[in-house]
């Protein structure tokens, strides 16, 4: 069944938690698709992920591009939704320029970090979908992430800030929201408030939707995060199999028999002969 848009407006209409995820290429985003996940967000989470890139600052539209390609080559029903970079949004043309471009490669709407109205309605203007991204901004906070300091809303200012940034960039026409990071209590009066469906990440349970980072879901990556559970440790589980690959190889357990082509009797008597008259070794 097609996620569109209005099935995950529906959604938050009938109270019924919208699932997210992270996907950055074709093999997961083939998993996603047959465990029927509702939305996956190429986020520009690649960089720190998959592109071995210090911070999120470092991503480039390039680099979004390339693994949109990648995405769409595997998506059917998923809604996605693909990150404008830092940088790439500076003025509302520049990011309707570059907003275009992942629509064109597949992407079913854009998101862009901050409270920026006049990004938001350019794009509306232009019938892009956006979901807004507001609360911890990987983009912009660098400098207060690198004090320990990732929890936004926790004071009054920074609260009433993100809840009237929420509701006017609802009113002004923006399809879905991500909460970043937000107290809980803040993102149950933020999603009371606003017609778009709200999608938490260590922002609580009472946001219409959650998304995680798939490789911190699934146990890939060595750092752990208070608001991501490890489900499964696949990055244990990936170096014992490699352990165990190497150690049938040297064991002369890998490859055997059944894993190696054979030839037949009578054509390798013919090479072995050959070899002989020829002084090579058999
Ligand atoms: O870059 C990212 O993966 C994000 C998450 C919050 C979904 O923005």
């Amino acid at each position: 069944m097609k996620k569109t848009l209005e099935y995950l407006k529906e959604k938050k209409k009938n109270n019924q938690k919208i699932k997210v995820l992270t996907s950055y290429d074709y093999p997961i985003t083939k998993i996603l698709e047959e465990a029927d996940i509702d939305m996956i967000i190429l986020g520009d989470s690649v960089g720190t992920n998959v592109l071995g890139y210090q911070n999120e600052t470092e991503v480039t539209l390039d680099d979004m591009i390339h693994h949109t390609k990648a995405v769409c080559r595997a998506k059917k029903d998923i809604f996605l939704v693909v990150d404008l970079p830092y940088k790439t949004y500076e003025t509302p043309e520049e990011a309707v320029k570059n907003a275009k471009k992942l629509i064109e490669l597949g992407a079913d709407a854009v998101k862009f970090e901050s409270i920026r109205k006049d990004v938001l309605v350019s794009l509306k203007e232009n019938k892009i979908k956006v979901m807004c991204h507001i609360g911890l901004n990987p983009q912009h906070d660098q400098a207060r992430m690198m004090q320990g300091k990732i929890a936004k809303g926790k004071l009054f200012s920074e609260a009433i800030e993100l809840l009237n940034g929420a509701i006017s960039l609802d009113k002004a026409g923006a399809d879905l929201i991500i909460l970043e990071k937000i107290p809980g209590k803040i993102s149950k009066i933020i999603t009371e408030n606003v017609s778009m469906p709200t999608i938490g990440i260590g922002a609580g349970k009472y946001c219409d939707g959650q998304v995680l980072i798939i490789y911190d879901l699934l146990g890939i990556n060595e750092r752990k995060y208070k608001h991501s559970p490890t489900y499964i440790n696949i990055r244990e589980l990936m170096i014992k199999t490699i352990r165990q690959y190497q150690n049938e190889i040297d064991n002369d357990i890998f490859p055997n028999e059944k894993q190696t082509n054979i030839i037949d009797d009578v054509e390798y008597n013919k090479i072995r002969d050959w070899c002989l008259k020829n002084n090579i070794n058999v």
